[in-house]
Parts: structure tokens; C-alpha cells; sequence
């Protein structure tokens, strides 16, 4: 007897059906299902099997190697298709993994240290450059040190060119909230003898009406040059190598005769203003120069009063405004700016 082409006609339209969903599976997950359902224990091909059993044995052996062949076609199609599967998911996985060393992540803004407090760093930075040491003093200071020691004594007129916070602590006016950094000066005199080469960075508190050029806590960098043979030349050649390397080469700078009662002679340090590149403006009061600092050589009565030996050793000291610097170096109009934290402002400073 023949092979019932029926049987095998089914055997066919199994294989054909089970080809179609080979090829139509997206995943490994999907290809296991199809290979469940055709090739399973309880699958279309197993049950196929099953029903040989009323099929006479001729028609049972052809059938038996058509379903054989069937299944081993069916078996090395899954295999391909499961291989070809698995390369594709590894690959989409590398790519998802797959990190970009050229890819701008968003950095979270974080603060920065504000435009004084830079200020402050980058004079330090130029003094060290040139062999000073940095040294730093109390805000509160006695009326000694702010004062007498730097040849003010109580009443001294000289007092007033400097309007004084005082705080109530022991004798009235004993204490004050310092008005400038030159009492620094004096404890690192009182603390060690001369050779001294030091700068003195700190905050400053004066009743000033705020303004263009002026706020009531403010910032001050000290300097002292205390050794064999200093004079008005190595100042006035100090004042210019800080003036290049802070500012640049094109600013102008300029000492005027002034009056301090710890310096003499005294001078004013300047630049031009630049703001209005000297023209005259709201901030340099029409004048075209902003003073920056105030400077001069070491008056003897200050060495007398700490001690150092006014015959054999001379100095000279200056007294430069931070916020001015910063003001003059960033050309801001008006320096109550600093003290406003407008983050707008202080980001493009
Ligand atoms: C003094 O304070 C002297 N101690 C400077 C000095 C030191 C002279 C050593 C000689 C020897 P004056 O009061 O001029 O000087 O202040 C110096 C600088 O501090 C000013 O030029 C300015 O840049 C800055 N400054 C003063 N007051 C203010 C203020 N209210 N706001 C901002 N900056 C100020």
C-alpha cells in the first residue's frame, strides 16, 4: 500500500505553518513558544505521530521518516533562527551599554568663590611671586594697635579721617571693629624683628555712606618692608611691578603726595579710571583716577613704638583697597554690586 498523501499533505502543512512562524518570531522568548507548539511532547507534530498508530505498517514507516524529516528540518531552523535572535539582543544590549566619551552630560552648577574673595587670592599670589610672606590679624583690634601705635594718640585729629565702629567692650572706646589693615602691621612687628617682607589681606568696617567707590565692610591688603636700606624707589618699584602683573601693562598708575600719620612722606596710589579709560565719570567723581591704596615709608615713631631700632632699619608700608581693585579690574560702575548677591551680576564677574 501507498502512503495516504493525506497524511503527508498534513505533515507539510504543518511544516509550512511552523516555518512561517519560525521567521515571524521577535524574540528567543517567542521562538520557545513555536517550538512548543510544534515540536513539544504535547505538539502538532508529536500528536501527527500519534495517529500513525492507524496507519498500516507501509503506510506508518513513510509517514514515520516524512515526520523525521520534518522535524529535523524543523529543529535546524529553530537552531538558526534562535542563533541569529540571540545576536540581535546582544547587540541591541551593547548599544544601550555602549558608553559615549564624546556625549556633554549636564554638570550641576555648583557656587564659586566670590569675586572678592578671587581678588583677595590673586594680590596674595602676586606678593608671593615677588617673596612675601602672608599674614593675617584680628577684625576687632584694640585702640592701640588701630591707632596709638601707629602714631595716633587718643584725640589725635588723625582719627577722624577714618569713621570708627567701636565695640562696647572693657573701657569705653577701647575696642573697635578695625578700620583698616595696618594694625597688622604692628602685632607682626611686636611678634618678630625685621628682615620682614609680609602682606596682610583682610576685612575692614568703616561708618561710610555706601556709594559708588564705597561700602561700610570692605577689604584691605597690607603691605610691610622692613630692612637694611629700603627706600621710596623700592616702593614706588614695588607699587609698579604689582600694578603690571595684577591690571596688565596698559593701565596708568600714578603716587600723589598725601598725608598718613604712620608713613612719611605719604603718598595716594592711583590708576585710571577704568570705567571711562580716564575721560571722567559717576565713579571716579569726574576726576578720571581711582585711588586704590594709600602708602609711605615707615614713620620712626611707629618702629619706636614696637621696637625695632629706627637707626638702623627703615620700611615702607601700603594699604591697597580689594573691593577697589576688584571694582577697577572688573570695571564695575559701582561697587555696591558686591554686596547685593544678584547671582546675574556676580556670574559674569
Ligand atoms: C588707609 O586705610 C591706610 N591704612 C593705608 C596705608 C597703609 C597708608 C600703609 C600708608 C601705609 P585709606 O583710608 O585711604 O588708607 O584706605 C585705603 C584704601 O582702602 C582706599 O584707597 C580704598 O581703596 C580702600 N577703602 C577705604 N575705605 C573704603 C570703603 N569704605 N569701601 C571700599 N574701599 C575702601
Amino acid at each position: 500500500m501507498t502512503p495516504d498523501p493525506g497524511e503527508i499533505a498534513h505533515v507539510d502543512e504543518i511544516v509550512s505553518r511552523a516555518r512561517r512562524s519560525i521567521d515571524d518570531a521577535s524574540s528567543e522568548t517567542d521562538l520557545r513558544e513555536v517550538e512548543n507548539t510544534f515540536l513539544g511532547k504535547r505538539g502538532e507534530l508529536a500528536r501527527a505521530q500519534r495517529s500513525l498508530g492507524q496507519l498500516d505498517a507501509l503506510q506508518r514507516r513513510e509517514v514515520g521518516r516524512h515526520l523525521n524529516a520534518a522535524r529535523a528540518q524543523l529543529e535546524a531552523l529553530l537552531s538558526e533562527r534562535q542563533t541569529s535572535l540571540h545576536a540581535e539582543a546582544r547587540a541591541l544590549r551593547l548599544a544601550g551599554e555602549r558608553l559615549d566619551l564624546t556625549e556633554l552630560v549636564e554638570v550641576r552648577r555648583r557656587g564659586r568663590l566670590h569675586v572678592v574673595e578671587r581678588t583677595r587670592q590673586q594680590l596674595e599670589d602676586v606678593f608671593v611671586g615677588m617673596g612675601f610672606v602672608v599674614v593675617e590679624g584680628p577684625e576687632v583690634e584694640t585702640d592701640f594697635h588701630n591707632f596709638e601705635a601707629l602714631n595716633m594718640p587718643i584725640a589725635h585729629p588723625a582719627r577722624s579721617m577714618w569713621d570708627t565702629l567701636y565695640v562696647e567692650l572693657g573701657p569705653p572706646e577701647s575696642v573697635v571693629l578695625r578700620t583698616h589693615t595696618s594694625p597688622v602691621q604692628i602685632r607682626l612687628m611686636q611678634r618678630q624683628g625685621p628682615p620682614i617682607y609680609a602682606v596682610m589681606p583682610g576685612r575692614c568696617y568703616r561708618r561710610d555712606t555706601p556709594d559708588a567707590r564705597h561700602i561700610p565692610t570692605f577689604h584691605q591688603i597690607e603691605g610691610l618692608v622692613v630692612d637694611h636700606g629700603i627706600s621710596f624707589g623700592d616702593l614706588a618699584g614695588t607699587i609698579e611691578t604689582f600694578t603690571t602683573a595684577y591690571f596688565g601693562a596698559d593701565i596708568h598708575s600714578r603716587l600723589r603726595p598725601s598725608y598718613f600719620p604712620f608713613t612719611e612722606p605719604s603718598a595716594e596710589y592711583e590708576i585710571t579710571c577704568t570705567i571711562c579709560q580716564g575721560a571722567g565719570c559717576r565713579t571716579c567723581s569726574n576726576t578720571g583716577w581711582v585711588e586704590l591704596g594709600g602708602c609711605g615709608m615707615v614713620d620712626p615713631a611707629v618702629f619706636e613704638a614696637v621696637g625695632v631700632d629706627a637707626e638702623e632699619w627703615t620700611g615702607f608700608a601700603f594699604g591697597f583697597g580689594i573691593d577697589r581693585c576688584a571694582q577697577m579690574r572688573h570695571e564695575m560702575p559701582d561697587m555696591r554690586v558686591l554686596l547685593e548677591n544678584d547671582v546675574r551680576v556676580l556670574e559674569r564677574l
